[in-house]
């Protein structure tokens, strides 16, 4: 009797163990998964970062790592959000060729876009492209490079091309086509890139303070 009471509990202690084991083996591989996966996303969109860093400022315009060489600054009501956003700043020679903004647009119709704003010294536009949107594919994501030319339109641009009134979706005056059905999006993108280019106007100069200042956020 006793005998078999010993064997039945040794059974159940080593069926205990071996889900226990099987339970850590599955707990270990989904962390293993989950974290390899976000390491994945996380050079993805890096890679895509850098290569858009690239077509905004051309690798031949400048000799410094852009990538790593930024400073942040914060103007709630010219760049977006209230904490800081991230500067990229292209130098050639040591003499400054331009920066790319990182500016959020609070307003689109699915809420927050997030946007890369090149300006060059001279304070034209060197191109805008979107990181990051979740407005309505078909309607609003033609904010897209990779879904229209729409976002190339603003290459060149300055605050003096088209004059500031004028910096609008023609349903508002302005000189930037809206989409059919869709003029929320175009509209929050427009308002945002002009506010990038006034904040560049005000700023522009302190953005290529040396590189001392790396990491301190300009009010
Ligand atoms: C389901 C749904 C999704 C929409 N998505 C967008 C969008 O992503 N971007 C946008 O500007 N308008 C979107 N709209 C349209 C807006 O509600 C609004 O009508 C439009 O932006 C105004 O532009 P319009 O004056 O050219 O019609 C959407 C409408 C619906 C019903």
């Amino acid at each position: 009797m006793n005998g078999s009471l010993e064997k039945t509990g040794r059974r159940m202690a080593i069926a205990a163990g071996l889900l226990a084991a099987f339970a850590a083996t599955g707990v270990g591989l989904v962390a293993f998964t989950e974290l390899s996966t976000r390491e994945r996303i996380a050079a993805n969109e890096r890679a895509y970062l850098m290569r858009t860093l690239n077509e905004i400022v051309p690798a031949e315009a400048h000799d410094n790592d852009m990538f790593s060489d930024t400073i942040e600054v914060s103007d709630v009501e010219l760049l977006g959000p209230p904490e800081a956003i991230t500067v990229f700043r292209a130098f050639s020679g040591g003499r400054p060729v331009a920066v790319i903004l990182t500016p959020i647009a609070p307003d689109g119709y699915s809420g927050a876009i997030k946007l890369l704003v090149g300006i060059a010294m001279d304070g034209r536009l060197t191109g805008v492209r979107v990181t990051s949107h979740r407005e309505t594919p078909g309607l609003g994501d033609g904010i897209e490079a990779a879904r229209s030319d729409w976002i190339l339109g603003f290459d060149g641009r300055s605050l003096d091309d088209p004059p500031i009134g004028r910096w609008a979706v023609r349903r508002d005056g302005g000189d930037f086509d809206q989409f059919t059905g869709a003029t929320i999006t175009p509209r929050a993108v427009v308002k945002a890139v002009s506010n990038a280019l006034l904040y560049f106007e005000k700023n522009g100069q302190a953005l290529f303070a040396p590189q001392t200042n790396i990491g301190k956020t300009i009010q």
